[in-house]
């Protein structure tokens, strides 16, 4: 079943909505307010939302969702403030600090393609996706192949409940993930030597495991630009790099889809990239994680500690390389 929200308290009746007119004149002054500013990297939000698209403007009232307490941590919650200013997203530059950068992302609109081996293709807007799912939080660890870790809140609806919308066919055996492309707004893709669009796949086994989360939202608000707005991945058994930001297209396929960091550099990134403490990377031992904020280094686990719900996943697998 749908879920069925209601409008937010402060949704204004339509007698009291501005006249048209006036509303336009002061679109005209924010959008060039907007662009200077954006220039720039510092739209504040409610400039943001009038003068470009901005999904999480428009979707604010479906938060905070309740928390699904099965999906829960044994350390602390990474301060919003230490996630959001720590973000890969080479899409925006390929260091850390780009959630300025990320700023510039039009959110809306934003149309999901859901297309190849199903009963029923569908684009749809984002905003209409996310209301008709229903939200909940749930805290993940969240394991880089850098060897950092932090622990999100985040919201969204399992992958599970898209599948179900699209009915794959049977001979449907993988799910592959597609970003934007827009080198317009987005810094990053003007690297041409970058296979853009970034691109990830999961089987259908793994895309129908309960903690394969799609992902709206983080600390109990709309997701922020830098964390992947408004649609991302979150794969919390894998390396990071799995966990696909800003995604375009779902699509299914028989064929086993090449990520962005396998198609650059396959001897140290493959298909699985699960979660494990012996298989180091050629860069970085994955024997100990640092956790960001705290600074403190701690055992990796094996499937970043979800082994018992994903190791069932490989059985008769072993054979393949499923940690890098
Ligand atoms: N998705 C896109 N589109 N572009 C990227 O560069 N980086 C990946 C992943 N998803 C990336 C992406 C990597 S390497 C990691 S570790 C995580 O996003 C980082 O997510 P975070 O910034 O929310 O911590």
């Amino acid at each position: 079943m749908p879920a069925i929200h209601r409008p937010p308290r402060w949704a204004v009746a339509e007698g009291a909505a501005t006249p048209e007119l006036v509303f336009a004149n002061r679109r005209a002054v924010l959008a060039g307010l907007g662009l200077a500013l954006a220039g720039a990297g510092l739209v504040p939000r409610v400039v943001k939302a009038q003068t470009q698209g901005d999904a999480a403007a428009r979707t604010t009232f479906l938060y905070p969702a309740q928390r699904n307490r099965t999906y829960t941590v044994d350390r602390a919650l990474t301060p919003e403030a230490v996630s959001g200013s720590y973000n890969n997203f080479y899409e925006f530059g390929s260091h850390k600090q780009i959630a300025r950068a990320a700023q510039a992302l039009v959110t809306h609109p934003w149309d999901i393609e859901v297309d190849g081996l199903v009963e029923k293709p569908l684009t749809i807007a984002f905003e209409d996706l996310v209301r008709r799912m229903a939200l909940e939080e749930r805290l993940y660890r969240h394991r880089c192949v850098e060897a950092w870790s932090m622990t999100v809140p985040w919201t969204g609806f399992p992958l599970s409940a898209l599948l179900a919308l699209a009915r794959p066919l049977s001979s449907a055996r993988f799910v592959r993930f597609e970003t934007f492309n827009d080198p317009g707004i987005a810094g990053g893709q003007k690297q041409v030597w970058y296979p853009w669009p970034y691109v990830e796949g999961v089987t259908m086994e793994e895309a129908t495991n309960d903690l394969a989360f799609l992902v709206t939202g983080a600390y109990g608000k709309p997701l922020a630009e830098q964390f992947g707005a408004p649609l991302r991945l979150a794969l919390p058994w894998k390396y990071g790099f799995k966990s696909i930001k800003s995604i375009r297209r779902i699509s299914f396929t028989d064929q086993q889809p090449i990520g962005f960091w396998e198609e650059i550099a396959a001897s140290e990134y493959g298909f699985w990239a699960n979660v494990n403490p012996d298989v180091p990377h050629p860069r970085w031992s994955q024997v100990e994680e640092r956790v960001l904020h705290t600074g403190e280094r701690v055992p990796t686990q094996l499937y970043n500690g979800y082994a018992e719900e994903v190791a069932g996943l490989y059985k008769g697998l072993e054979s393949a390389s499923l940690y890098r």
